[in-house]
């Protein structure tokens, strides 16, 4: 029998996964999918909170994001891949959920009064989007999930489901798991190429897992360096500085990075030249992942083949949950 822990992660399918996503959380998944029994859900569901306008978007990106997951060696014999909305029984829960928690906690949650800050809704809240925390304490609780691997700006909505869980095994009687966050210790984000805090789409400032060679090298040698260095000769600032922060990330060479920093800092070593040596330890990282892509997307069917499968599994687990719910409610009539 199948006594490996449970993990349950996912991201919104609203555009293609970038280098951030690669060293926050995908390269992990790659790791944990030995070791525990993964589930990883594209999360169209919560993708339309705040883009219920915007249909396609979110349509057109679930192949993309499933074909990062694939490119980046998460690998669909040992991970279950599936799409949120094809698994209504994350609704249903959810509408049960939603008499667990009251409306002022959701408006208290950090993390939810973040992203209404950032989307600029004003008091035009989605009520859905509002209420996602609940929707994704159904995502984790459906699959019965031990740990949660997400970044720290997730935490507040994993403590969110723990409360939620506490409350229905106190309510109902002990049915469902309570899980844990997993949050990667060296889980910095990854700024963009730009230096700005955080890589992102609508800051145009991200390296894609899915850019070209040739992009990503037009995307290295534009990086944030330091502007006050302007000959070569010149001492140069490394803090703040996107192409030694890529390279402590990137490069398993410490020993070298630290000479290049030294040499940057006394002058003498220029901005195009240890860009380019950026751009060759980013390509060897890029490379295999493009391969990979390129494999699984030569045949676009054996993809949506793949999620309909992984889907088809997550619905059963699922289901299990739901049956135990509703016998616990007291809502099993036939
Ligand atoms: N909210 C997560 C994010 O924005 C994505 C997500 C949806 C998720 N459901 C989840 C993460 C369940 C972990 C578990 O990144």
């Amino acid at each position: 029998m199948d006594s490996k822990k449970i993990i349950l992660t996912g991201d919104r399918p609203t555009g293609p996964l970038h280098i951030g996503h690669y060293v926050g959380s995908l390269k992990n998944r790659v790791a944990l999918q030995h070791t525990y029994q993964q589930y990883v859900m594209i999360a169209d569901v919560q993708a339309l909170t705040d883009n219920a306008e915007n249909p396609d978007k979110v349509r057109n990106n679930i192949e993309q994001v499933a074909l990062d997951y694939l490119a980046v060696g998460i690998d669909p014999t040992l991970t279950t891949i599936f799409i949120q909305s094809c698994i209504p029984e994350i609704a249903e829960l959810t509408i049960f959920y939603l008499n667990l928690v009251t409306v002022a906690r959701l408006q208290r949650n950090p993390t939810v009064k973040d992203e209404i800050q950032q989307k600029g809704f004003g008091a035009s809240i989605p009520a859905g989007f509002l209420c996602y925390p609940v929707s994704q304490a159904a995502d984790i609780t459906a699959f019965q999930a031990n740990l949660v691997p997400v970044g720290q700006d997730q935490v507040p909505v994993i403590e969110q489901t723990i409360e939620i869980v506490r409350t229905f095994n106190r309510l109902y009687g002990n049915t469902l798991i309570e899980p844990q966050a997993l949050v990667p210790q060296d889980a910095g984000r990854l700024p963009g190429i730009d230096g700005k805090a955080k890589m992102g789409k609508s800051l145009g400032n991200a390296i894609y897992l899915s850019d070209d060679a040739d992009t990503v090298t037009k995307k290295i040698m534009s990086m944030y360096t330091d502007p006050g260095h302007i000959r070569v000769q010149d001492p140069g600032r490394i803090e703040g500085n996107m192409v030694f922060t890529y390279l402590d990330v990137f490069d398993p060479d410490k020993q070298k990075v630290a000479e290049l920093k030294a040499h940057y800092q006394r002058g003498g070593l220029g901005d195009i030249t240890v860009k380019r040596y950026l751009n060759d330890i980013m390509q060897v990282v890029l490379q295999p992942i493009r391969d990979r892509r390129a494999q699984y997307a030569s045949s676009k069917g054996d993809v949506l083949a793949l999620l309909k499968k992984g889907t088809h599994e997550a619905r059963q687990k699922a289901s299990l949950t739901m049956d135990a719910v509703r016998r616990a409610m007291k809502i099993s009539y036939f």
